[in-house]
């Protein structure tokens, strides 16, 4: 697969660089008890580069001198290629509590990739971090969540954009799939699966403003792990605003009163340009997501 933007190409050429110079550092086994990640997360940066250049649109744009958060980022591949892509300042985030010893492998692999990212252990259902990110990608970590709409409500405090990749169910009705423990890959981490429809009702109720949304893989079916789909999403967090009328905060376009009040006083519950159809021209890989009427 050739990328029609130069920019995509030479940050592919990246990625492939890191993906080389972390497959040998993997060759040897790590100090026990710590453990190598089992998965890679290069196809993750790869899928994000196709999307991009899918919509005619340069990566670096999004990333050059900018700071970054990888949250959930496992062993940390996605934040060593986003600084290695000129990315401003990269932070890579986990949790001990479902990934045992992850910071210790991600400080080895800084240590002998000479990287300078930054590496803090914070479960991001409840992470105040003291500084705001420009970028915060979110990669396959939604499903793993008990609380899904939680953590978009607070990833929409951290950041000015989101990048946000999770699996989903191809379904048009705005529904999730709940799993039970063994019905994805057998792992009981894995909670719940929705439709992307459901998912930007989500990403928009936690005050962000989708930009491009777009699924590719398989046919999506929510345990049939062939047919796995999944959505990428790229919002801008609205500002915060506070309602005219009882002074709650809230995160809405075009309206003065939070979503408690507006019915109240008669508001339009449809906001222009809000569910405008995604890009027309969509290759037939990224297919265009229903909007949230
Ligand atoms: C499937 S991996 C995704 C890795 C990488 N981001 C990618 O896209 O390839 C999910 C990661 O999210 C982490 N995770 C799950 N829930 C989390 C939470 N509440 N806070 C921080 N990290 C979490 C897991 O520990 C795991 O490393």
């Amino acid at each position: 697969m050739e990328f029609e933007i130069e920019g995509n190409r030479a940050l592919l050429a990246k990625l492939l660089e890191v993906k080389e110079q972390i497959d040998l550092i993997r060759s040897e086994p790590p100090p026990p008890p710590t453990q190598w990640y089992p998965y890679t997360s290069v196809h993750t940066s790869f899928s994000m580069l196709a999307w991009f250049d899918k919509h005619g649109r340069d990566f670096a744009d999004l990333i050059q001198g900018k700071s970054c958060v990888d949250i959930g980022c496992a062993n940390a591949e996605v934040s060593f290629w986003l600084e290695r892509a000129g990315a401003g300042r990269v932070t890579a985030t986990d949790t001990m509590l479902i990934a045992p010893y992850w910071d210790v492998v991600v400080r080895m692999i800084r240590n002998k990739l000479g990287s300078q990212i930054g590496i803090i252990d914070a479960d991001v259902t409840d992470w105040r971090p003291p500084e705001h990110y420009d970028v915060a990608f979110c990669l396959g970590l939604l499903y793993h969540a008990t609380a899904p709409q939680t953590i978009l409500e607070r990833l929409v405090t951290l950041c000015d954009t989101l990048v946000l990749g999770t699996k989903v169910w191809r379904h048009d009705d705005p529904v999730q799939w709940v799993y039970n423990t063994q019905e994805c890959n057998g792992d009981v981490t894995n909670w719940f699966c929705p439709t992307p429809t459901a998912l930007r009702r989500m990403v928009e109720r936690a005050g962000f403003r989708v930009e491009m949304m777009d699924v590719h893989g398989g046919t999506g079916d929510p345990i049939d792990m062939s047919q796995d789909a999944r959505i990428l999403v790229l919002a801008t967090a609205l500002p915060p605003k506070f309602c005219t009328l009882c002074g709650r905060m809230f995160r809405e376009e075009g309206y003065t009163l939070c979503a408690y009040d507006q019915p109240r006083l008669g508001a339009s519950p449809t906001m222009p340009g809000r569910d405008g159809p995604a890009s027309p021209d969509l290759a037939a890989e990224f297919e265009s997501v229903p909007s949230a009427t």
